[in-house]
């Protein structure tokens, strides 16, 4: 959970570092900090607090400088304290580090470096690089950092600046992302594309083993080996609006307001009517293939997860496929015996979330072939997969994931409807699913015209302790969403169950201080979805109904005290649709509460999460995407567009 950035040209930089901090601070946000190549030394501000605190200290006391790396951290070891802040120095305050990722043999490496006279300032992990680069053979800042981190266990993304070596950065990356942004006489570093933005467009994604030089002439990277490599050069097809809140109070009201667009901009271009399939250029699975799946294993963390749940409905009744959907940490840790033809599918809107990216592994290690359904392009896991569907749900800036959890699903159809069409699927019931499909952005904007219904709603309950959200089939991942939207960002305790659960346990809790959410579209359990809502009234509870609109809802009018009308779809697709109230009643309680929703205390992944460790691999990601069309054909995993060399490299 924290961001990067690091700048090498003619203009000044701390201005430009702190805007970049400011634009990742949603990333990591309990400390701040800056180094930059004074002419004489390193010179370092850091605090404890935000990046807006550090701005002003560094307008205060500027720094003056054209070369500089900086940091915005959530704590993992030591305490978020000033003196933790990134970045580290060595003792003789000449090297200054920041870093990404955990560095996993630091106590034997601090110990054998105090044996050897060094002092410690700090608790951290990343204070050990400083140290090991500050000892490490080389005549330049770059062998010295080879040096220093081939003594290295565990993961990073990490940018060095040494008094020594002026007007350089050095960059090297192992397991955390970390891209190179590639500006006309300046370069700059950053964990996300979103610190670079304002100055380029031109990315080049590192990666794992790879070290980078950036000088304001030229820069050039080795791999592993010591070679030479010439990396391509990706567009960022985004622009800045999309990380910016645009007249909105909060990103997370943003990106659920946004959720009409980015539906549509998932399913852009790849809905073949007359064929009744989906064009899914980057999946990367032909017709054998598919022919030979007999089971699927989704894995993924979170919400993400929860729309898994609701993949494996859609894909089991339209490709009859058997499917489980695990929790990537436990399938991570689990055994995996070999099972051929079993296909794997990664779910992360971030592509970098560690568990999900070492299920993704442990898949293939056991014979899988994995595929990845990923909204940041270039991401670790759509790099690493052997192919996949883009979201092109744009950047994902509120902690709580919103309008990645609809574009998944959406996707999740587009490849169930694909799948099925390979296995038996009629053409007409394809054709019909496809127009369904297309229906949803539609069906969302009116999804979000109920606000002002939640907003009542949740001027009721936001002094509630407690809340239970029931749903059945294809709607109980859309209740435990809902629930974890609710206990994310405004820390009400608040439970998802399958609605006929309740009674065997649950039911004990339910009294008029409990709000119980029901999501109860009319579809084929609806009947049954009515006595679970009998069963709560008995017993005074509070009732509001997540239900479709039109006739046949006397029974539920009788019974909930709110009732929230979505519109009608298919029932497989219904989540899409059913979602969306629950996102805006999170969120609209949560602002009543006072919460700082875009910025949830502990919030350990978050849809932009970056990864504890992660690892890239082959480059297989598509330029751009997220919040523009994809290209003509469809769109997906296949290959990023290559730039001609921007600058000497
Ligand atoms: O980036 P990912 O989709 O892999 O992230 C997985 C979860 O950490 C994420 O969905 C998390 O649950 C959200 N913050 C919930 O709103």
């Amino acid at each position: 959970m924290c961001g990067i950035v690091g700048y090498v040209g003619r203009r000044q930089a701390a201005p430009i570092l702190v805007d970049g901090l400011g634009r990742l601070e949603y990333r990591g946000y309990d400390s701040a900090g800056i180094a930059v190549q004074n002419g004489h030394g390193v010179e370092v501000r850091k605090l404890a607090g935000r990046v807006g605190a550090l701005k002003v200290e560094v307008t205060r006391t500027p720094l003056i400088g054209t070369s500089g790396i900086a940091h915005t951290r959530w704590a993992t070891h030591g305490a978020p304290t000033t003196r933790n802040a990134h970045p580290h120095v060595d003792c003789r305050e000449r090297i200054a580090v920041v870093h990404n990722g955990i560095i996993e043999n630091a106590d034997a490496l601090r110990a054998a470096l105090e044996r050897a006279g060094h002092r410690f300032r700090t608790d951290t992990d990343t204070e050990t690089l400083a140290h090991l680069i500050e000892d490490a053979p080389g005549a330049t800042l770059e062998e010295r950092v080879a040096a220093a981190i081939a003594a290295v266990v565990g993961t990073y993304g990490l940018a060095v600046l040494s008094a020594d070596d002026p007007g350089k950065v050095v960059v090297a990356r192992q397991g955390s992302p970390v891209l190179l942004g590639i500006g006309d006489g300046e370069f700059f570093v950053a964990s996300d594309a979103a610190a670079v933005l304002a100055h380029t467009r031109s990315v080049v994604y590192l990666d794992d083993g790879d070290l980078a030089v950036l000088t304001p002439d030229r820069y050039h990277v080795t791999d592993a080996d010591a070679h030479v490599q010439l990396r391509d050069v990706s567009d960022i097809a985004w622009d800045l609006e999309a990380i910016e809140l645009g007249g909105y109070p909060h990103f997370m009201l943003k990106e659920i307001c946004e959720q009409r667009e980015t539906v549509q901009s998932t399913l852009r271009g790849r809905l073949l009517f007359a064929d009744g399939t989906a064009r899914l250029n980057g999946l990367n699975l032909p017709p054998e293939t598919c022919a030979g799946i007999n089971r699927i294993v989704i894995v993924a963390c979170g919400t993400s997860w929860h729309a898994g749940l609701v993949g494996r409905h859609l894909i089991e009744e339209l490709a009859r496929v058997p499917v489980v959907v695990e929790y990537a940490s436990e399938y991570r840790y689990g055994r995996q015996p070999p099972r051929p033809g079993t296909l794997a599918i990664a779910i992360s809107q971030s592509g970098e979330t560690a568990d999900t990216l070492e299920a993704m592994r442990a898949a293939r290690a056991a014979g899988c072939r994995v595929v990845g359904i990923v909204n940041v392009v270039g991401s670790t896991i759509a790099r690493e997969a052997d192919g996949g569907i883009y979201l092109h749900a744009g950047p994902e800036i509120g902690v709580a994931s919103t309008k990645a959890f609809t574009s998944q699903i959406a996707a999740l159809g587009l490849l169930g409807l694909y799948l099925g069409r390979q296995r038996g699927l009629s053409l007409e019931a394809g054709r019909a699913f496809a127009c369904r499909l297309a229906q949803l952005p539609a069906l969302v904007g009116q999804a979000l015209a109920l606000e002002p219904e939640v907003v009542a709603i949740a001027e009721t309950f936001a002094t509630a302790r407690n809340a239970l959200y029931l749903g059945r089939g294809v709607n109980f991942p859309v209740a435990l969403e809902g629930a974890l939207k609710l206990k994310e960002i405004s820390y009400l305790h608040a439970e998802g169950y399958p609605a006929a659960e309740m009674k065997h346990g649950p039911i004990a809790l339910i009294d008029a201080d409990m709000p119980v959410v029901f999501v109860a579209p009319r579809d084929e359990v609806y009947p049954k979805v009515l006595s679970n809502m009998q069963e709560v009234k008995a017993r005074g509870g509070r009732i509001i109904a997540v239900t479709t609109d039109g006739a046949g809802t006397e029974g539920l009018n009788a019974l909930a005290d709110h009732r929230l009308c979505v519109p009608a779809t298919a029932p497989l697709l219904s989540p899409v649709v059913t979602t969306v109230p629950l996102q805006l009643l999170a969120y609209h309680i949560a602002v009543r509460r006072g919460c700082d929703v875009d910025r949830p205390r502990s919030a350990p992944g978050g849809s932009g999460s970056v990864p504890q460790s992660a690892v890239g691999g082959e480059d297989r990601g598509r330029a751009g995407g997220s919040g523009h069309p994809p290209a003509p054909g469809g769109g997906g995993f296949q290959g990023r567009r290559s730039h001609p060399p921007a600058g000497r490299r």
